[in-house]
């Protein structure tokens, strides 16, 4: 169940993005990592920090997605990267042929349902000391995504919508991020934060939680909805929700998102 990407419209909130990639990276105590690897790594911007911040690091984006990569190969304009096209699900590791020092899987596990069974692997992959990061949404149950269960429960196409949209679920709650780590011989760190993001007025053409959720949790929907008339149904449906559920303010639209995070050293 893969999603098509568009780069351009996931990478026009890179700047709210940003923070929370800032937070879950400056817990990361690597000093001079040999290898490191950026899992679910998208459009690359947030890997390209990783090649400034250890210059002489060996760095590895993997993605299942073709558009997203190419993305990140324009992005990488002095190839600094290697970029792996890989579903995180059957990635291995072992083909590195060594440890990794870092492991980091930022946004990526909202959409692999199977991760809690993936994690003790990546962890086993890390060198002595090595460090695994990760961070997920945890807003499936924020109006951003009931809504759109909602709507799509009212589409006659519910019976194929439906199915699709239940996999961030799978997110869990910081303690068992915490457990699960700690239980595999790491020093975790696991905190959530919910940050109020607000969209100063004429930040976009809009509705602006629209403008997030095209880049993001639309985006499996888009999957079924190929039919350009029945697609602008569903969106001018949802967009009139989200209205209700985050109004305009004269200081802007604020879209609350809830973050959880885990940072775990290797003993
Ligand atoms: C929300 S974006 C996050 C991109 C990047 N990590 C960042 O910090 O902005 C999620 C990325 O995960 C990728 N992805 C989703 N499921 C995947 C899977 N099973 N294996 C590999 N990549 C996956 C998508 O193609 C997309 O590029």
């Amino acid at each position: 169940m893969t999603e098509t990407w568009d780069p351009e419209q996931y990478d026009k909130l890179s700047d709210y993005r940003r923070r929370p990639w800032a937070e879950l990276m400056s817990r990361v105590g690597a000093s001079s990592p040999e290898i490191v690897v950026d899992l679910g790594c998208g459009s690359g911007l947030h890997t390209l920090d990783l090649a400034v911040r250890w210059p002489h690091a060996r760095i590895i984006g993997v993605d299942s997605s073709g558009e997203m990569l190419d993305q990140a190969r324009r992005n990488d304009s002095l190839e600094r990267v290697e970029w792996v096209r890989a579903d995180v699900e059957s990635w291995d590791p072992a083909q590195l042929g060594a440890p990794i020092d870092v492991i980091i899987a930022n946004s990526l596990l909202q959409w692999v349902p199977s991760h809690m069974r993936l994690v003790p692997g990546w962890i086993r992959a890390l060198a002595p000391g090595g460090c695994y990061a990760m961070q997920v949404p945890g807003n499936y149950n924020a109006p951003s995504h009931t809504l759109l269960r909602e709507v799509a429960a009212k589409s006659p196409r519910a019976a194929e919508l439906l199915p699709r949209l239940g996999r961030s679920e799978a997110v869990s709650e910081p303690a068992v991020y915490f457990f699960l780590l700690a239980g595999l011989g790491c020093d975790v760190d696991a905190w959530e934060t919910t940050y109020q993001h607000v969209f100063e007025p004429g930040t976009f053409q809009g509705e602006p939680v629209l403008e997030w959720t095209k880049g993001t949790a639309l985006l499996p929907v888009f999957e079924v909805l190929k039919d350009e008339g029945e697609r602008a149904d569903f969106v001018a449906a949802y967009g009139s929700a989200l209205l209700q559920a985050y109004p305009r303010h004269p200081f802007g639209t604020v879209f609350a998102l809830r973050r959880i995070f885990a940072v775990a050293h290797k003993k």
